[in-house]
């Protein structure tokens, strides 16, 4: 008698179970170019040639069955599907990164020392972020420095900590290894009853008629306001140099100016607070922060832990922001578009 048996090997495959055929490695590949905004970065951060993650990712869109990048002029841009794709990478890459601690902490190795410097608009968020890594890992000491950058890089070529995070790259000569991890925007904030608010779209030379609060020297906050000022052919009227961007806020709300701010910084009392945000022409700036160690470092078991979690912690920190700013368009301001130079 011949019984038909069922085989896997040449049926086909059932709609809506494409996805299943992707490799992990695909996964790894699109999700490094979609955050790194380039084939070429992503390449090197994987550690494979530029044609080898080309044809991984037309393997992997084939599986899809949809184009998950578009071509844009010279440069390539996610797609709807891309995007979505994206957001389930990052949340398999973020259980795995959970389990992985869970199995490091099962062979023991619980215990060490995290030392942390980072730019002050990071303290708005760093804090959290060890409160969760901390559950991961109760046993560990926590050292948190906070700064602006002249000091952080000061900091990191002494070697004096872990791990650093800054709202810019450092400059070329500066031997670092650079994680991209987070969208830091920067907006110009004002008192709630200010004459400008509610109006939009102000044009620059409004706001460059009103005086300014700015940071000290050394601040990333401050470099990133005065080129503003010089792009637009103003110069800012400085009431007042603050070295802490709470002082500043205070000084904002009682009336002694406006003041360009990171959008963290109103982390705990969001848009109800006291301050609020004006909708001026090319803002907000859109940065981003990076998490960094100097070039051939040896990292810790914990310092490792912390940089694989911290760069999956975005997700967490973008879901926040929208919570808390709504109509913020992060993903398509952040990343326009994917160079693949
Ligand atoms: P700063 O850096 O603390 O040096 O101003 C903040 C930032 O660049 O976001």
């Amino acid at each position: 008698m011949a019984v038909e048996t069922e085989t896997t090997e040449n049926s086909p495959t059932p709609p809506g179970h494409m996805l299943r055929h992707a490799t992990f490695r695909q996964l790894q590949v699109f999700e490094a170019i979609y955050r790194l905004g380039s084939f070429t970065k992503a390449a090197e951060e994987l550690f494979l040639t530029q044609p080898t993650a080309s044809s991984q990712i037309k393997k992997l869109t084939e599986v899809a069955g949809l184009p998950l990048f578009e071509q844009v002029g010279r440069n390539v841009k996610p797609t709807e599907a891309g995007t979505h794709l994206y957001q389930a990478c990052r949340q398999i890459f973020s259980a795995l990164n959970h389990l992985e601690a869970k199995f490091d902490e099962l062979k023991g190795l619980k215990r060490g020392r995290l030392r942390l410097a980072v730019i002050t608009t990071a303290k708005y968020l760093t804090p959290e972020m060890l409160g969760d890594f901390s559950v991961l890992y109760p046993d560990i000491d926590l050292s948190l420095k906070v700064t602006n950058r002249d000091r952080v890089i000061e900091r990191m070529l002494a070697d004096e900590d872990d791990l650093y995070i800054l709202g810019q790259a450092p400059e070329k000569d500066i031997e670092a290894e650079i994680y991209p991890f987070a969208p830091n925007p920067l907006v110009v904030m004002a008192p709630r009853h200010h004459p400008l608010v509610g109006q939009k779209n102000i044009p620059f030379e409004e706001i460059a008629k009103e005086p300014f609060i700015i940071r000290e020297p050394g601040s990333g906050i401050r470099d990133a306001t005065q080129r503003v000022f010089s792009d637009s052919g103003y110069k800012p009227k400085i009431r007042m140099e603050l070295g802490s961007n709470e002082a500043i806020k205070h000084a904002v709300v009682g009336g002694l100016g406006l003041s360009v701010l990171s959008l963290h910084s109103l982390a705990l009392e969001g848009s109800e607070g006291p301050l609020t945000v004006l909708d001026v022409q090319g803002f907000p700036i859109w940065r981003q922060w990076y998490l960094l160690h100097r070039k051939n470092k040896e990292l810790s078991f914990v310092a490792k832990a912390f940089l694989r979690f911290a760069i999956h912690y975005e997700i967490k920190i973008r879901e926040r922001m929208l919570r808390t700013w709504p109509g913020l368009k992060i993903q398509g301001d952040i990343k326009p578009s994917i160079s693949d130079k």
